[in-house]
This record gives structure tokens, C-alpha cells and sequence, in this order.
């Protein structure tokens, strides 16, 4: 049976290890956190991610997921047998404090803390997302370290999973892209993910800056994707055009497509933001500066969002956010998630709180995540309690359960009757219905 470590068990990894061990392999997750690995340990999810508790828990059960905080424990993982054991890493890579390019120094102190215990030929496989060049670099760095000195082995394996989706995503992704350096790390990945391709999901197979390259890729036209439509949408509030209409006007043109044009307050987390800035910062180390430029308007037009929407909230608040009660419904990145990252809904509630408003934020999963980095806000248990007395609600995270809320039971707990759709997702007819003034980014005030 083949057996895998997981090196960093965060949203990424936690995910990665219960899926590899739900298709029958033994893994075992190492994380330095030493309260994340309890819970884990115990199969109780860390996060919030749909589906993970039940996927945990079975995979606990099982036995075939264990976990660990030791190095030591993941180098001798398969005893005799453990130079067939993979070591995936799946640590965080953020962006460097006070500058664009990413930090690569959790992935540096798994190669120094793993390589030396690392005394047969073995192949480390990075998930992380990390600038072109950082594989070629690592690999030195591993050779030096290990005993095993130059038989050692890397290869890159850029995840593409959405948190959210993330089990389907890997268990069942578009796409698999492999970086390697030699064929028997090639043959050692096709084999962990035959039961993936023997299902039709296609593998690219390439050198290691490619494989580090399509991720970063990736993100930067997706988030190039959305700036355009919130580009598009401060063009329409200039031109009293609909952004929404236009969107959907766009969408059948099957060379644009209708995902990700959804215009609103824009894109945050833990991945897009940090990932298209360092994607700049190394563009512009390795003088490929039009990408520079390009994806520098990319963030600022995605930034201009969050400013834009505390604006209109204060044009709705008669110009001015002082003694007023704001409810903001939503506080992760995005729906279907804890995690706060970067969360323009965060952002803007912070900034309104700054601006002298009495805040209060309701999220169905991020209330616990969110008040550990922003204790200052007031949190709600629901909807409705965020709402009561409010002079203006928010709609900054499109979550199912804010659609579907009766706008009149709403108006009931209201001081008044102000929406501001942040995410251009709530039904602007049933609210307008129910006696609220709608607003949202892009579109004239009538419609
Ligand atoms: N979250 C996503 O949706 C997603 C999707 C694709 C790619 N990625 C990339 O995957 C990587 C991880 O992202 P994440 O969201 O899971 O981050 P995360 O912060 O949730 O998890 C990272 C984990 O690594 C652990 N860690 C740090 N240093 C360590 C060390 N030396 N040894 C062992 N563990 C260590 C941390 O304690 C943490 O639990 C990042 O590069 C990210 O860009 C994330």
C-alpha cells in the first residue's frame, strides 16, 4: 500500500490528506501547530469546509490518517519500506510583511527540519503556491541537507482546489499538473493519482518552473477576470448603465463566459490577493515587467471595490457614518467558508467602524474567526439579531442563507429600511417590495 505524508495541515493539506486517505492510502499529517493537529487527531476539522467533518472523521476512523507533530515520525513513515513514502508539502506561503513577493520561509524550514532525517532516496512533492524558481532552489537546499545527498528528489504539484469545494476539487479536480525533474518521480505521482486519472481527469506532466508558473497563472486571470467586470461596473455607475445586465449580456458569448463576471466588492482570501502580488513581485525580479504593470491595475481596481462600497454606505447614511448602526451580513472571504483572510467584508466593516458607525457582523461560519482578528467588531448570532435597530445593512458575503431571508421580516427589526447588496446577489425586487432602498455596485439606484 502506498503510503504519503502531508507536511502543513491547514485548508490545503487537512483536505488533501483525508482525500488521499479516503482512496485507500495510508497517510499520515504533520503540522507544527501543535492544538491543530490535536483536534485533527481526534477528527474534529480545525475549519470550517463543507463535507470535512464527515471526510475527517471516516478517514480518523479508519486509521489509515494519523497525525503528527514530529519530523522525525514523518522521515521513518513506511519503517523499511519508506523510501516509497511521498512527503507532500502544503504549508502556507504568505505574502512577506511590507512587500509584494511571497515568503517562501515555511517551506525553507520544512526542507531544513525534514531533509537531514531524510536518510534513504525519497521524492518531496510541493502543493504550495510559490514564485517560479522556488522548486529549482528548494532542491539544492534539500540535496545539501539530506543524506541521502544528490539522490534526492523534488517535484511540484500546484493545487488548484477552491475553499468551499475543496474535497470535489481534489478528489476531483479539472486538471492535474505535475513538475518533475526525472522519470521515477513522474512514474511515483502518476501512481498516487491513478485512481484520479483512471477516471479521465487529465495530468500535465512538466518541468518544474511551468508547474509553478500555471498556478500563478491561473490566479492572475481569474482575478484579471473580475477586476474587468468591477472595471466595467464603475464604468456603468458613471454611464447609469447596469453592470448586471451587462455581465449577463457578456456571459453568452461562450469565449467570455458567465464565471467569475460577477460584479460586486470584489476578490479577498488567503490565495488571489497574496498570489497575484507575488506573481508581480517575481515578474519583476526576473524583468518581465508588462506583467508588472498589468496586474498591478488588476489589484488596485479590486481594491477601489472595498472603497467604493464604504462610499455608498455613507451616501446612504445621509453622508455620514456617526451614531449610526450598520449590520454586516458576512465576514468570510467568500460563502462556504471560515476563513477570514483578507475578507473584503472584514475590510469594509472595519473601515466603517473606524469612520465612527456602531458595527455589527453576522457570518453563518466565520463569527469565531473573524472576532479573533477583529475584536472590535460586534458579532451576532444571526441575521436578523445583526439587523436589529441597523440604519443600513450590509450584504458583503453572498451566503445562500442571506438570499434566502424574508425582506419584510427583515424591514420588522430595522431602524431603516436600507440594503446595500455588496455582492449583487440579493433579489433587488423583493427588497425594494418590501419598502428598502436597494444599492448595490454598478447599478443606477432605480433598478
Ligand atoms: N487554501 C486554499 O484554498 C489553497 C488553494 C490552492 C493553493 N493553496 C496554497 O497552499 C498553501 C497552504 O495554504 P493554506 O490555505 O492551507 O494555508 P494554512 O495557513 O491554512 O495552512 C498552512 C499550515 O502549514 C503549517 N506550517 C507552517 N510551517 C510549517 C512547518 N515548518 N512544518 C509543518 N507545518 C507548518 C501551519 O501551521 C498551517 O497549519 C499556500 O501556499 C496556498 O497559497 C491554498
Amino acid at each position: 500500500m502506498k503510503r504519503i505524508t502531508v507536511i502543513g495541515t491547514g485548508y490545503l493539506g487537512a483536505v488533501h490528506a483525508a482525500s488521499l486517505a479516503s482512496l485507500g492510502y495510508e497517510v499520515l499529517g504533520m503540522d507544527v501547530d501543535a492544538e491543530k493537529i490535536a483536534a485533527l487527531a481526534a477528527g474534529r476539522p480545525p475549519f470550517f469546509e463543507p463535507g470535512f467533518d464527515e471526510l475527517l472523521s471516516e478517514q480518523v476512523a479508519s486509521g489509515r490518517l494519523t497525525f503528527t507533530n514530529s519530523y522525525a515520525d514523518v522521515a521513518a513513515f513506511g519503517g523499511d519500506d519508506r523510501a516509497n513514502t511521498v512527503h507532500f508539502v502544503c504549508v502556507n506561503t504568505p505574502q512577506r510583511k511590507g512587500e509584494y513577493a511571497a515568503d517562501t520561509a515555511y517551506i525553507d524550514s520544512v526542507i531544513d527540519g525534514l531533509a537531514p532525517l531524510l536518510d534513504v532516496p525519497t521524492l518531496i512533492i510541493g502543493k504550495s503556491t510559490v514564485p517560479a524558481g522556488t522548486a529549482a532552489r528548494l532542491t539544492s537546499r534539500l540535496r545539501a541537507l539530506s543524506p541521502a545527498g544528490d539522490e534526492m528528489r523534488l517535484a511540484w504539484n500546484p493545487e488548484f482546489l477552491r475553499e468551499g469545494y475543496a474535497i470535489e476539487d481534489t478528489l476531483r479536480p479539472d486538471r492535474l499538473v505535475i513538475g518533475v525533474q526525472d522519470e521515477e518521480s513522474e512514474a511515483a505521482l502518476r501512481d498516487v493519482y491513478k485512481p484520479l486519472t483512471d477516471t479521465g481527469i487529465p495530468l500535465l506532466v512538466t518541468d518544474l518552473a511551468t508547474s509553478e508558473l500555471v498556478k500563478a497563472a491561473a490566479n492572475a486571470f481569474l482575478s484579471t477576470k473580475i477586476s474587468f467586470i468591477n472595471a466595467m461596473a464603475e464604468v456603468c455607475e458613471a454611464a447609469g448603465a447596469d453592470v448586471m445586465l451587462l455581465s449577463k449580456a457578456l456571459s453568452f458569448d461562450p469565449r467570455i463566459g458567465g464565471r467569475f463576471l460577477v460584479p460586486g466588492l470584489g476578490f479577498g482570501g488567503g490565495c488571489l490577493p497574496k498570489d497575484i502580488r507575488a506573481f508581480m513581485a517575481r515578474a519583476g525580479e526576473l524583468g518581465a515587467d508588462q506583467a508588472l504593470a498589468f496586474l498591478k491595475e488588476v489589484d488596485a481596481i479590486n481594491m477601489r471595490r472595498r472603497a467604493r462600497t464604504v462610499d455608498l454606505a455613507r451616501e446612504q447614511c445621509d453622508g455620514s457614518f456617526l451614531g449610526k448602526r450598520i449590520a454586516v451580513w458576512g465576514a468570510a472571504f467568500k460563502p462556504d467558508t471560515d476563513d477570514v483572510r483578507d475578507s473584503p467584508a472584514l475590510n469594509v466593516a472595519a473601515s466603517i467602524l473606524l469612520q465612527g458607525a456602531q458595527v455589527t457582523v453576522y457570518d453563518p461560519k466565520a463569527n469565531d474567526t473573524a472576532a479573533k482578528n477583529f475584536p472590535t467588531l460586534n458579532y451576532a448570532d444571526s441575521a436578523l439579531e445583526a439587523a436589529r435597530g441597523a440604519n443600513l445593512i450590509l450584504h458583503l458575503t453572498e451566503w445562500r442563507e442571506f438570499r434566502e431571508l424574508d425582506p419584510n421580516a427583515v424591514g420588522e427589526v430595522v431602524a431603516e429600511r436600507r440594503v446595500l447588496d455588496g455582492r449583487n446577489a440579493l433579489d433587488s425586487d423583493l427588497w425594494r417590495a418590501a419598502g428598502f432602498t436597494y444599492r448595490a455596485l454598478g447599478r443606477p439606484s432605480a433598478v
